[in-house]
Parts: structure tokens; C-alpha cells; sequence
């Protein structure tokens, strides 16, 4: 692939695509998504309407860090709060397909809305290779996925998609994202799943559990960026373990530590990590999130794992 023709050509055809029915970016921050908004951008100009959906499911501070870097831009962008629709969607849902399934209604749902607000016909969205054949061989539904398993979006949800990047890998869509001059604050981001921190809360998804593994991120993040892992991040087990508080039996939270060397996603190596690293990120989890007993670091790799737990 030619970076400069590929975006040559993307351009050329989402101008066509769309003429004058207008589009909607919804825009994450991620790699993916942050390349497909800056392309339908070049391509649109200020026609285009790029949305945040806040789904309550988002990383600390995440919806305006990502409003601030577009801003600097010069690209607006919208936050739309949602967060209400999403936990009610996921309620008393443990399943981790019911739950991808809950996450991928609410969000089209959510979409559908503001393109009938907006008065738009198109949506624009970062979906990428690996997301079409994960979920092709039923590997997981990635949240993004519509019309290559057979559902036709103008008929569920009242729009026409265009997923310029579908061709595409990871690293490929970096690469992209470079010669658009996407700045070092998005290309350094790690991946995040479409269905945010609901990926990362085995059980049920409550606003409560969600805020657990929200500050449990932010610290392995801190903790573990230095290292330049392709993913790193906190999930919340359902399950609890026993441990002491001021000489009393406690059951609280277990957390696992996950952190990945990857290029494309498709396979994956756990980082090997300095023990005193380890160390300190369990210390300050256990004392920043009191309900948390235990914490655990995750040795496998992908295949036979994959990368989030759900
Ligand atoms: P897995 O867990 O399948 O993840 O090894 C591969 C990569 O994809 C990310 N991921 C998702 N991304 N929607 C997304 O946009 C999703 O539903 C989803 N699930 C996993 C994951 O973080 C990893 O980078």
C-alpha cells in the first residue's frame, strides 16, 4: 500500500460518495477512528459533523482530551452524552456476547438518533481489517460490525456506512495516520474496544464496577506507558478474593494486569515487565482502590488468549 495514494483515493471517494447528503463522523480518539474523521475532514471540510458519544464506558477525562487534540486541529467535535442508554442496555447482562451485542444496539442506536438529528444520510466509521475477520469467524462481535454479517444499516438504523480503512491493519492505519499529521498524542494511544470499559468488567456492568476498573486503568497506564506496550490496562474480575483489613477477613475485587507486545492485534506476547514495576502498580492499586484485595498480572499469550477478556 502507498500511504499517499490510499489517501489520494479515499478522499476522491468519500467526496463522491456523499455529494451533498451529509456525513457523520463518530469519533473515539483512537487511532482508527481519529485517521477516518481527519480523511472524511479532508474530504468534506466543515460539512462533516464529528460527534463524541460519551458512553459512560470511556477512560478518565478521555471525551475532552479528545475534544481538546481535534480543537488544536481545527476539527470541532460534539460530546454526546449517553451514558444513561448504555448502562441501562447492559443491565443484568454477564454474558460477554449478550453484553458486545447490548453495547453494539445502544451505540448504533445512540448514532441513529443524532444522524436523524443532524439530517444526515451517511455515517463514517474506522473500522479495519482484523475488526471484519474477528468477527467473520465468530472469534468475537466487535461492536463495529454490520454489513458483513448481513445487517443492512439503512434498514435497522436509517444510514449508509463508508469504512475507508477496511483493508486495512493496524500498523498500516498508523502509518496513514502519520502522513495525515495526526499528532504523537493520538498515534501513541493504545487501542481501546469500541465497547470501552465494558469489555473490561467481567459480570455486570454497573456504573459503580465501571468506576473500579476506570482508576485501575489510569494507574496501569501511568505505571506501564514508559514501556511502549502495544495494549496495557486493568480488568475487574467477577469473581472476589479474600484478604485483611485492620486484622479482619475482607472479600473484595481482584483486578488482572494486562499488558501486550503486538504489531497487528492478530497475535500477541504478555510484556515482560521489571518486578519492582509489577510491584508498584499493585501497591498503589490496593491503596487508591480500597474494595480491591488482589491484583494479578496475566501470562498468556494470543493465540490461545485473546487480548481483552470478553
Ligand atoms: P482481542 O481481544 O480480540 O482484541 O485479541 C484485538 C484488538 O481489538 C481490540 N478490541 C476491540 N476493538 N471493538 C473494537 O473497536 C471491539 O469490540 C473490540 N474488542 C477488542 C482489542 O483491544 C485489541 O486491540
Amino acid at each position: 500500500m502507498e500511504a499517499k495514494a490510499f489517501i489520494n483515493d479515499q478522499i476522491e471517494l468519500i467526496k463522491k460518495t456523499v455529494g451533498e447528503a451529509g456525513a457523520l463522523s463518530a469519533l473515539s480518539g483512537g487511532v482508527d477512528s481519529s485517521t477516518c474523521t481527519l480523511l472524511a475532514w479532508k474530504a468534506l471540510g466543515s460539512s462533516l459533523k464529528v460527534v463524541f458519544i460519551d458512553d459512560g464506558l470511556m477512560r478518565e477525562g478521555e471525551p475532552q482530551q479528545v475534544q481538546s487534540i481535534f480543537a488544536e486541529l481545527g476539527i470541532p467535535v460534539e460530546i454526546v452524552m449517553a451514558q444513561e442508554d448504555f448502562f441501562r442496555a447492559l443491565s443484568g447482562l454477564v454474558d460477554p456476547e449478550e453484553k458486545r451485542k447490548a453495547f453494539r444496539q445502544a451505540f448504533y442506536g445512540t448514532l441513529s438518533r443524532i444522524i436523524k438529528e443532524k439530517g444526515v444520510k451517511f455515517l463514517i466509521q474506522g473500522t479495519i481489517a482484523a475488526d471484519i475477520i474477528e468477527t467473520k469467524e465468530g472469534i468475537k462481535t466487535q461492536h463495529n460490525i454490520l454489513e458483513q454479517i448481513g445487517i443492512d444499516p439503512e434498514r435497522s438504523f436509517g444510514f449508509k456506512l463508508i469504512e475507508p480503512l477496511k483493508t486495512l491493519f493496524k500498523h498500516e492505519v498508523r502509518e496513514i495516520a502519520r502522513k495525515l499529521g495526526l499528532p504523537e498524542s493520538i498515534l501513541k494511544r493504545m487501542p481501546f474496544p469500541g465497547p470501552g470499559l465494558a469489555a473490561r468488567v467481567l459480570g455486570e456492568v454497573t456504573p459503580e464496577r465501571v468506576a473500579i476498573v476506570r482508576q485501575a486503568t489510569k494507574i496501569v497506564e501511568q505505571e506501564l506507558s514508559p514501556f511502549e506496550p502495544f495494549q496495557a490496562f486493568a480488568v475487574l474480575l467477577s469473581d472476589k478474593g479474600t484478604g485483611l483489613e485492620k486484622d479482619k477477613r475482607k472479600f473484595g475485587d481482584i483486578i488482572i494486569i494486562r499488558s501486550v507486545n503486538s504489531r497487528d492485534a492478530m497475535t500477541a506476547e504478555p510484556s515482560i515487565l521489571p518486578w519492582e514495576v509489577l510491584t508498584r502498580v499493585t501497591e498503589r492499586i490496593i491503596k487508591e482502590i480500597p474494595s480491591v484485595t488482589r491484583v494479578a498480572y496475566e501470562l498468556t499469550p494470543k493465540p490461545p488468549a485473546t487480548i481483552e477478556f470478553i
